[in-house]
């Protein structure tokens, strides 16, 4: 088997890419490790910038999401007694996010591919990518016990942070840039409806926690925990009391209801440099991932997406690879201020396990900034609505 783009990993990342190849006629592959139904119930992040959605209508990617997605012209951060909205339209050129699970945009590609044909494999597993440094990598994987062999003239990674793609760039070229935080996140779905009407933020001195929702009937939200936390101790009591408590709510009480799922997830950065080796791209988490306050991974993997797909078309069109030549330059300076952002979010907001109260107080000093100056105040919206794609 040959085709022009090999495209390893079916997230939002690969999804993307091959719906918006297949829009210019270029033929591709995707292949996914596993089966379509695990891949639409995964649970990730779900906030969308500006320019993911601008994307995604690009791609007619779009229709249940401007139906169904809730935009969002704001956040709240809540730190020692008080609370402050950010208004993202005023403080950014009209610039807004959308609350659209990942999951949804994942099915909402998968139906697109389905609809068009476009060969999306499931139980796919890549074993090998080999030969990137010549004119057709090959592609080992295994279709459902299967061993089998794709050729192609391209082949991206969007494996994600386990992948195997990036191994194919060779040791002494590759440079990873790594941090783990002391903490990870213990994240909630349940069926209530938002108590809040923004997404908000809380620093407190029994940790961070976030409000986020998924639907107006769905609430979703974060507590910091200690790494290694079992979720099993969290019951729905133990969560509402801790929430209640970190929110601060000023005697008002959250809406309860049940928790229909809780998992404890670990906060990581991680930059793979360089994002380009021979024929081998990187995209998405295969090449970068944030921790996930500031909800930056989707709209990185979009970001990413949407700049190599640009470089394959105008290969296709004039045969020049300027494009592709700059990929890992233009990616990495986009994705290196989201990292930026993506920590100081995370440490202005989180409670280190040895923080002294110097350090706290630091933090506090920091939110009053951003409450008391409107510079302050704009470039935390300029992050988070998410700066144009390059
Ligand atoms: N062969 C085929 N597929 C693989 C392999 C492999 N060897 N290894 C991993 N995969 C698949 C995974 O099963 C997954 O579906 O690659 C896909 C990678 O998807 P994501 O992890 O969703 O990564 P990406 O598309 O880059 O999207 C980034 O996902 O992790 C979140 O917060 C992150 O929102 C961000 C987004
Ligand atoms: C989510 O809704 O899952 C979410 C929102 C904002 C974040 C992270 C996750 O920063």
């Amino acid at each position: 088997m040959h085709t022009t783009v090999a495209v390893v990993g079916g997230g939002p990342a690969g999804l993307l890419l091959a719906r918006l190849l297949r829009l210019a006629d270029i033929d591709c592959v995707v292949l996914e490790r596993r089966d379509r139904a695990y891949v639409e119930q995964r649970q990730r992040a779900g906030v969308l910038e500006q320019s993911t959605v601008d994307a995604l209508r690009e791609a007619g990617a779009a229709e249940r999401l401007d139906a169904e997605g809730l935009v969002h012209s704001g956040v709240e951060l809540r730190w020692d007694g008080r609370s402050h909205r950010i208004d993202f339209p005023s403080l950014t050129g009209g610039r807004r996010v959308w609350v659209y699970a990942q999951t949804e945009v994942v099915k909402d590609l998968i139906a697109l591919h389905r609809a068009t044909g476009t060969p999306v494999h499931f139980e796919a597993e890549v074993r090998a990518v080999e030969g990137v440094d010549t004119e057709r990598p090959t592609v080992r994987y295994t279709h459902r016990g299967q061993e089998r062999t794709l050729t192609c003239d391209y082949v991206v990674g969007c494996d994600g942070y386990h992948g195997v793609a990036r191994t194919a760039v060779p040791q002494g070229v590759r440079r990873t840039y790594e941090r783990v935080y002391p903490y990870s996140w213990l994240g909630v779905t349940a069926e209530v409806p938002p108590s809040c009407d923004e997404l908000v933020y809380a620093h407190s001195p029994r940790g961070f926690a976030l409000h986020s929702m998924r639907s107006p009937e769905v609430s979703r939200l974060y507590l910091q925990v200690p790494n290694g936390t079992d979720p099993a101790h969290w019951s729905d009591e133990r969560i509402w009391d801790e929430l209640e408590a970190r929110f601060a709510l000023d005697g008002r009480q959250l809406g309860r209801g049940p928790v229909t799922a809780k998992a404890v997830l670990p906060l990581r950065s991680s930059v793979t440099e360089p994002m380009r080796h021979g024929r081998l791209f990187l995209a998405g988490d295969a090449a970068h991932i944030v921790p996930p306050t500031g909800a930056k991974g989707l709209n990185l993997a979009v970001s990413d997406a949407v700049v190599l797909a640009r470089a394959l078309v105008r290969r296709r069109h004039t045969g020049e690879t300027d494009l592709l030549d700059a990929y890992s330059d233009t990616c990495l300076r986009r994705v290196w201020r989201a990292e930026h952002f993506s920590y100081f979010m995370t440490t202005t907001l989180h409670t280190d396990p040895g923080q002294s109260r110097f350090d706290t107080r630091l933090q506090i000093a920091q939110l009053d900034r951003i409450a008391a100056s409107p510079h302050a105040e704009a470039e935390l919206a300029l992050n988070y609505a998410g700066l144009p794609l390059p």
